[in-house]
């Protein structure tokens, strides 16, 4: 089977969700940021304040080519769609969700997140707004669109099987 990725906002619930998703269908998962800090042998964090994000984006759109193409989910970071290249990759699989949270839901899981260089807490409008402005290009790059805000882990795996 061709591989699934999720791609969807910061505390969508891509990192659970493709860990359900792999265990129901007994293949391997993968996370992009995962990768990035093994290869890179540092935190996300020091990644931008070290090299800076455009460091961060290359090693991004360098992890998700490398990926496998088959029997895999690969949970992907929430800029992933800021590359045209990128897009352009994801619109060419099978099988891409939007996991799309709303942004009441998203702001509550990241209240005590300090692991996201580009979430600040003191200025949660700057995350909403970002939000806003990359809805669409989730909705360019997926061919499946789950809502996720309000529902358990398995529900939302589930949902994705029945509609792949
Ligand atoms: C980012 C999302 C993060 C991570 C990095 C940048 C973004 O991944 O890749 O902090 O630009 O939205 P998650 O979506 O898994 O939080």
């Amino acid at each position: 089977m061709e591989a699934i990725y999720l791609i969807g906002f910061m505390g969508s619930g891509k990192t659970t969700v493709s860990q359900e998703l792999a265990e129901k269908l007994e293949i391997a998962v993968y996370d992009t940021d995962r990768e990035i800090v093994k290869l890179a042998g540092k935190t996300i964090n020091e990644i931008f304040a070290i090299d800076g994000e455009e460091k961060f984006r290359d090693l991004e759109s360098e992890v998700l080519h490398s990926m496998p193409l088959g029997d895999a989910v690969v949970s992907t970071g929430g800029g992933i769609i800021g590359s045209e290249k990128n897009r352009l990759f994801l619109k060419g699989k099978m099988n891409v969700v939007f996991l799309n949270a709303d942004f009441s839901t998203i702001r509550e899981r990241l209240k005590d997140d300090d692991t996201r260089p580009l979430l600040s807490q003191d200025n949660m409008e700057a995350a909403e707004k970002l939000y806003n402005l990359r809805l669409s290009l989730y909705r360019e790059a997926a061919n499946i669109e789950v809502d996720a805000s309000g529902k358990s882990v398995s529900i939302i795996a589930d949902e994705i099987i029945l509609r792949m």
